[in-house]
């Protein structure tokens, strides 16, 4: 471990807000992706050129992909406002009514949790999606008059961690769906050496793949952890983050080789352990870890599945061979028929 007692890491006081702080701005500071960022700059380059704006985006992907930081990216590349809101937010049709009329030319409109919209907001989002007018009505009881309100036309941008439960004519009415997938370890470990650049954090590159490799796919747990292994740096007086320091910290933080963390390997154990590999329905999953289902199905699941560590079968979830490995468990017979 590079160690010098002369050399302290100049702390960063305030890291509460770090995820604002090192979003990326422009589509050169957004690691990874290439084939999603490759259509978003043709599609931005075209509207430039015809003066016209960005059609309809759909950002789907699992937590800290980079969903919100894309949108962002995109007003600033357009050179336009971005208003932002959430699926919850919009609760009635007057809220929705608001927010699009503060529109102008060409602005973009994000949408966060867009699988969460109300059905009469989305209904009448529709219309201001595909036409660029909102039906209102005047007055009231026989005298009531429908009226449409034309828009200006604006960029509608979704971000959604289930498409899933997207409903089909709002997927539909989006011009591209880009879904954005975990990362790999080459990756976050440049996503961590841009951050450590920024937070002014001696970082070497094998310490950098170290805690990439440990991420979870996803460069807002790398951050964070960035963040954790370099309080252990500045107590530990180290001038560089080291692989040696970063698996030293990392094992503290309780985050495994596998870059499994607590939630994950509570999961795991219930079901491997517990119900002996499966299949286990989702309800009894989350009683007995006690975490909501949602968590479990947006947050914990789809790392696992993606990492081959379980599976979604119509019977139930269903631990893999690896799993049992990773948990030092034996496959016995009684549950070996359900192991894939
Ligand atoms: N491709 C990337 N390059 C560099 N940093 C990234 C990238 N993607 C995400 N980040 C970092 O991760 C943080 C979280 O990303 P972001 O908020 O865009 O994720 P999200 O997909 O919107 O997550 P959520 O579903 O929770 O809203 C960002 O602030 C940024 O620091
Ligand atoms: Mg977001």
């Amino acid at each position: 471990m590079a160690r010098d007692p002369n050399i302290e890491m100049t702390p960063i006081e305030d890291d509460s807000n770090f995820d604002e702080f090192l979003r990326p701005r422009r589509f050169e500071e957004f690691v990874g992706q290439e084939a999603i960022k490759d259509n978003l700059r043709v599609m931005v380059q075209s509207a430039k050129m015809r003066n016209a704006p960005l059609d309809h985006i759909l950002f789907s992907g699992p937590p800290g992909l980079g969903k919100t930081s894309m949108a962002q990216i995109l007003a600033e590349e357009m050179g336009v406002n971005i208003h932002i809101t959430s699926g919850p937010a919009l609760e009635k049709k007057g809220d929705l009514a608001g927010i699009l009329t503060s529109l102008e030319k060409g602005e973009i409109l994000f949408i966060d949790e867009c699988h969460r919209l109300s059905p009469v907001v989305e209904e009448n989002l529709y219309p201001a999606m595909e036409d660029f007018y909102f039906d209102i009505v005047i007055g009231e009881g026989p005298h009531a008059r429908n009226m449409k309100l034309s828009l200006p036309p604006f960029t509608l941008v979704g971000a959604t961690t289930r498409s899933g439960l997207l409903t089909a004519p709002m997927r539909d009415r989006f011009g591209y769906v880009a879904r954005l997938d975990y990362y790999g370890a080459e990756d976050l470990t440049s996503v961590l050496q841009r951050s450590a650049r920024i937070l002014n954090i001696g970082l070497s590159e094998r310490g950098a793949f170290e805690i990439a490799r440990r991420s979870r796919g996803t460069p807002r747990i790398a951050n964070r952890l960035l963040h954790r292994v370099r309080d252990y740096a500045v107590v530990g007086k180290h001038a560089t983050i080291d692989d040696e320091l970063a698996d030293y910290a990392l094992e503290r933080l309780e985050v495994d080789s596998a870059g499994f963390d607590y939630l994950d390997r509570l999961y795991l154990d219930a079901l491997v352990v517990k119900f002996g590999g499966g299949p286990t329905g989702l309800d009894t999953l989350a009683s007995s870890i006690g975490e909501a289902k949602h968590t479990i199905e947006e947050v914990i699941e789809p790392y696992l599945l993606q990492q081959g560590f379980i599976q979604r079968t119509p019977r139930g979830r269903v631990a893999s061979a690896s799993a049992f490995r990773h948990l030092g468990v034996p496959i016995n017979s009684g549950n070996q028929s359900s192991i894939f």
